[in-house]
């Protein structure tokens, strides 16, 4: 649970300093990872929070940036649309490698509405997958932790915005350091622009010989005059890459029995079983029969938005063996009129797709069968798939170091973590050490490191970057970090007791009575923190 220890950080940072062990990071080494050549011209893919600040930092620092987006704008998830993602491929290929490569790059084509059987919409909303937001979505973290550098909220914002209010934080942010869908603003008057938007990264790939990478890229543009789509595919070369994708690359379908069968049902009509991906708006669920699967916040907080629109509510949801009070958080949250059932054992084949699913019979674990279901929505998550290496499937591969580095090749980095309060930390750091004014270990050390950094408090990632960051410049030049304000560690508090106050495991009246440090002696089972924190365990 990276995260959640990451913004265990924020409320505990200014205690337990002197807990700091001694240990074999602090042992001088004195070799280094090197490079095989210069670091100049860096892509960074992806222009959410963490691809953003990252590419506003390597400008910063004189790299030649390229900034690819698949998304006609920046913002990342908090891009809110009212377009939704295709269904196809479905359900469980990964976006965007299905995507067929000319052989010869680079290389033009233009897209009618029906080539290949794919509308226009369709043809596009695939390419770059709308985001999982639906119109009423508030943030579950507080703004504090969810605010990026440089461009504050406005001090009365409210703790928990909108989901259009962090759209246009994000997009601030871009624009601030020109790297809005709008902005241009060319280091020279012959240089190429930093982003390219509506750009899908296809593929990342190593040129052994040249020590470079290797991009291969797909752009599309609507030509609404001629209601075609322009397809352009080429390659670009760079010294080093941040993979800056995001947690979250394609809906998570549970492989459940007569599924994809009952997510045909009313085909070229409007489908009835479906990802909450893709859910929107609650009025047309209107007096309709709604079966929710899933326990999380997606399926808690659909339930929620449904709530004063829908005949009937039900949530199936599975055994958890979480005893932390999460899953206690999570159901609190549906409201009060879901009925909740056991798992889905499989769906029973529907006699007539053209009579859409309320006749079909939804079999539960426990041997009953549910009947005069209107819509299936799955809340069941969503999964990650990184460019590099290929045909990886987790969104994270091994061998990451603590500064995101990939151990075998630190010209690749990840992003991980919350962007919002430990992307400015990493970004400094990648730029730092693709310049030559921080240095990583040797790859042995790194490794080592890797074993020990998962099991860091967010405090130590904190502490970790401080020091070596601060360490460096001291040595090398550069600017001085510092830990996260402490103001916003007074905030959290009072948000965190307001948020667990729905389990009844705290007293707002108490508040005052604990300094930061028994508070977070109470709040003490880390897995409390997931209330905070929204991202899987290997993110
Ligand atoms: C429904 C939902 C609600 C959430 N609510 C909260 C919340 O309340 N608070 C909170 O802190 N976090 C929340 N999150 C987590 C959210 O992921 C983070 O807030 C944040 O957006 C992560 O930033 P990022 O830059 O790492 O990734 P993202 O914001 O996901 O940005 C990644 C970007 O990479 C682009 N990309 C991916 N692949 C390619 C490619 N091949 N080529 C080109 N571009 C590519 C994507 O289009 C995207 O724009 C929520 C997530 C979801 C799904
Ligand atoms: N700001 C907001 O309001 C907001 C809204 C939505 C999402 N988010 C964030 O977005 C991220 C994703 O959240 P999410 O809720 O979409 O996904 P999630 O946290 O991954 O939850 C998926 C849920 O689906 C359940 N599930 C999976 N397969 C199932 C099956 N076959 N039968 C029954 N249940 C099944 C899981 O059960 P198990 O627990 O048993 O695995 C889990 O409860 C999180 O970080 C979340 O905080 C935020
Ligand atoms: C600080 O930098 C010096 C010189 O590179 C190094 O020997 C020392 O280990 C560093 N200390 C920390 C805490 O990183
Ligand atoms: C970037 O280049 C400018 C102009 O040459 C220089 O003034 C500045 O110090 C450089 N920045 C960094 C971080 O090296
Ligand atoms: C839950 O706990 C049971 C018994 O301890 C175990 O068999 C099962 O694998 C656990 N399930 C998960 C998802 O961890
Ligand atoms: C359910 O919640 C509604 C408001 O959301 C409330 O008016 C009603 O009294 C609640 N019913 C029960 C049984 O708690
Ligand atoms: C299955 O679970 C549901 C919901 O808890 C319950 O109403 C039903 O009676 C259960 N069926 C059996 C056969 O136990
Ligand atoms: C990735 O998968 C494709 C298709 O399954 C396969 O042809 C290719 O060799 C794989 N690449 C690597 C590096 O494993
Ligand atoms: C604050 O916390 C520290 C560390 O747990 C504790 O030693 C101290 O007594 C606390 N102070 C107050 C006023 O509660």
């Amino acid at each position: 649970m990276v995260l959640l220890k990451v913004f265990l950080v924020l409320l505990c940072f200014v205690i337990s300093v002197s807990t700091q062990s001694q240990d074999v990071f602090e042992t001088p080494k004195p070799l280094w990872t090197t490079f095989h050549h210069p670091i100049r011209r860096v892509a960074v893919i992806g222009a959410g929070p963490a691809g953003l600040q990252a590419a506003a930092k390597l400008i910063e620092h004189n790299f030649t940036v390229r900034l690819f987006e698949r998304a006609p704008h920046p913002g990342g998830n908090w891009l809110y649309s009212e377009e939704t993602p295709v269904r196809e491929p479905y359900p469980d290929k990964p976006l965007g490698r299905t995507a067929e490569i000319p052989a010869q790059l680079p290389a033009t084509r233009y897209f009618n509405e029906g080539d290949d059987g794919l509308t226009l919409d369709d043809r596009w909303t695939e390419h770059w997958q709308p985001r999982p937001l639906w119109a009423s979505l508030h943030i579950n973290t507080p703004k504090v932790s969810t605010e990026l550098p440089d461009v504050k909220y406005d001090p009365d914002t409210p703790w928990v915005v909108s989901n259009r209010a962090v759209q246009r934080h994000v997009r601030s942010y871009a624009s601030h350091h020109c790297l809005n869908s709008n902005d241009h603003c060319p280091a020279t008057a012959s240089a190429p622009p930093v982003t390219a938007y509506s750009t899908r990264v296809e593929k990342v790939e190593k040129d052994a010989e040249g020590h470079t990478w290797v991009l291969t890229l797909r752009r599309l543009e609507r030509l609404h005059e001629s209601n075609r789509i322009l397809a352009e595919w080429w390659t670009e070369t760079f010294d080093a890459v941040v993979l800056a994708t995001g947690p979250y690359t394609a809906p998570h379908v549970p492989d459940i029995d007569g599924i994809v069968d009952w997510s045909k049902a009313m085909e070229g009509e409007q489908y009835s079983v479906y990802h909450s991906q893709v859910y929107r708006h609650p009025e047309r669920y209107t007096d309709k029969t709604v079966l929710i699967v899933g326990a999380s916040v997606s399926a808690s907080e659909i339930a929620r938005d449904l709530g004063s629109f829908a005949h009937r509510i039900i949530a199936s949801v599975r055994p958890n063996n979480d005893s932390t009070g999460m899953r206690q958080l999570d159901l609190s949250r549906f409201p009060n009129i879901t009925e909740f059932v056991p798992e889905i054992a499989f769906f029973e084949p529907l006699s007539g797709h053209r009579n859409g699913i309320r006749s079909g019979k939804i079999h539960l674990i426990n041997g009953s069968i549910l009947e005069g279901i209107d819509e299936v929505i799955l809340a069941t998550g969503f999964q990650g798939y990184a460019l590099f290496p290929p045909n990886s499937t987790t969104k994270r591969p091994e061998n990451i170091h603590w500064t995101g580095h990939y151990i075998p090749d630190p010209t690749l980095a990840y992003t991980f973590g919350r962007p919002w309060t430990l992307g400015r930390y990493q970004s400094y750091g990648l730029a730092k050490v693709w310049e030559g004014s921080a240095r990583l270990p040797t790859s042995e050390q790194m490794k080592l490191e890797e074993e020990y950094w998962r099991e860091w408090l967010g405090e130590a990632v904190f502490r970790r970057y401080i020091t070596w960051l601060n360490n460096a410049s001291l040595e090398h030049g550069g600017r001085f970090v510092e830990p996260p304000p402490i103001e916003n560690l007074e905030v959290l508090k009072y948000y965190m007791l307001a948020y667990l106050h729905n389990l009844n495991t705290m007293n707002l009246d108490s508040i005052g009575n604990f300094n930061i440090s028994m508070l977070s002696g109470q709040l003490g089972d880390k897995d409390s923190w997931a209330a905070l924190v929204d991202e899987n365990d290997d993110w």
